[in-house]
């Protein structure tokens, strides 16, 4: 692919006057010259997260920096490198790391400021974007651009939890939350580890893709909302290993109950709310280990892309949008119908 020469103008979706799926519009930018350790992406795909749709309707920041460019998900390929790159180079197939700064260890307030699509300077709903050569990640053979555009915000934070504050090893048991894209890919990465699985979803529908993907252990948690019980007949009254919870204030109750003494709860996400009351005495009576989660680092990332190689994991895909169908993606998120993630093909 040619790059394009400063001064140039692309496309990008921007939010730059009121919040909100339906002002999000797209806007032509100016190619800027680059830094010398950084790199252009033509990006070709990007996917959507949870996150997303709040950063659009300002729910995620509402002092957000505008104007925005949303989306924290992409991958494209190399066009430009500045001076002094030499990690990656032209023609490179590589995807965004969410925290562009978060290389190993520990985040600091600076890394997880620095997001993209919520807060950094850069976001993914565009046709081009400049991150850092440190900030990139190269994508897995096997995978396609759509594919690889899936993997930097839920399957970081799926790995996450399930392999790097507390590994989960074969013969566990992990209970998963709905068919969201973090649970779908906690689903992959537990059955590729050889770990049993309990997951649960609110449709009768995709529980029957649940088990068309090989989950034997199913609950609707709409029609059993004690499934917290339901979890330990299922496990012989121990209760499963780990936990990847995203419904939050409204479930931890029931992931209390479901999970073994002594287990591990990764909080992820609030989808069934912040501000309910929990009580958090069988946190101590059961000696839980509760453990939030904020995507991961290049280092995690890395180390998943290993794991997606040797398993030939392919990312589950409901549906690939236009771009400039980005608004009614944004929609179809939020109408909650997607089993695993939806995709916008930029170009
Ligand atoms: N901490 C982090 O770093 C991080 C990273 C990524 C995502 N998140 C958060 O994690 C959550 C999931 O993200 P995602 O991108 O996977 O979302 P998503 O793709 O939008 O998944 C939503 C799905 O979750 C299920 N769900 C909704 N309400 C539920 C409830 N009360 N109990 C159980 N399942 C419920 C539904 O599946 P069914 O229709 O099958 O029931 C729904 O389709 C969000 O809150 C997101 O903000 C956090």
């Amino acid at each position: 692919m040619v790059a394009p020469k400063p001064g140039d103008t692309f496309k990008r979706y921007q939010i730059d006057g009121d919040f909100g799926v339906e002002s999000l519009k797209i806007k032509d930018a100016t190619v800027s010259p680059l830094g010398t350790d950084q790199v252009r992406i033509a990006v070709k795909a990007t996917s959507i997260n949870y996150r997303d749709l709040l950063v659009c309707k300002g729910l995620y920041n509402p002092n957000l920096k505008k104007p925005a460019v949303p989306l924290s998900d992409g991958a494209g390929e190399i066009v430009e490198v500045g001076s002094s790159v030499k990690r990656v180079k032209v023609g490179d197939r590589v995807m965004g790391a969410f925290m562009p700064r978060w290389i190993s260890g520990s985040p600091n307030n600076d890394v997880v400021r620095l997001a993209l699509g919520g807060g950094g300077d850069e976001g993914m709903l565009s046709q081009y974007v400049v991150l850092d050569e440190d900030a990139v990640v190269e994508i897995p053979a096997h995978l396609s651009f759509l594919e690889a555009a899936t993997l930097p915000c839920a399957a970081v934070t799926a790995w996450h939890a399930l392999f790097e504050d507390d590994c989960l090893k074969p013969g566990q048991t992990v209970l998963t939350q709905g068919t969201g894209g973090v649970s779908l890919f906690a689903i992959q990465f537990a059955q590729a580890a050889g770990a049993h699985l309990i997951s649960t979803s609110g449709s009768d529908e995709k529980i029957v893709k649940l088990k068309n993907m090989g989950v034997v252990n199913t609950i609707n948690y709409k029609q059993t909302p004690g499934w917290g019980k339901e979890t330990l007949k299922l496990t012989s009254m121990n209760g499963v290993d780990h936990i990847v919870e995203v419904g939050g204030g409204g479930t931890l109750g029931e992931s209390f109950k479901a999970v073994k003494i002594g287990g591990h709860i990764a909080l992820i996400g609030v989808l069934s709310g912040a501000q309910n009351q929990v009580n958090p005495m069988p946190l101590l009576m059961k000696a839980i280990r509760l453990q939030g989660v904020y995507v991961g680092s290049r280092s995690m990332f890395e180390s998943m892309n290993a794991a997606i190689t040797l398993h030939k994991i392919k990312p589950v895909i409901d549906r690939v949008f236009g771009f400039e169908e980005a608004q009614d993606a944004l929609r179809y998120m939020e109408s909650a119908q997607h089993f695993g993630k939806i995709v916008i093909h930029v170009g």
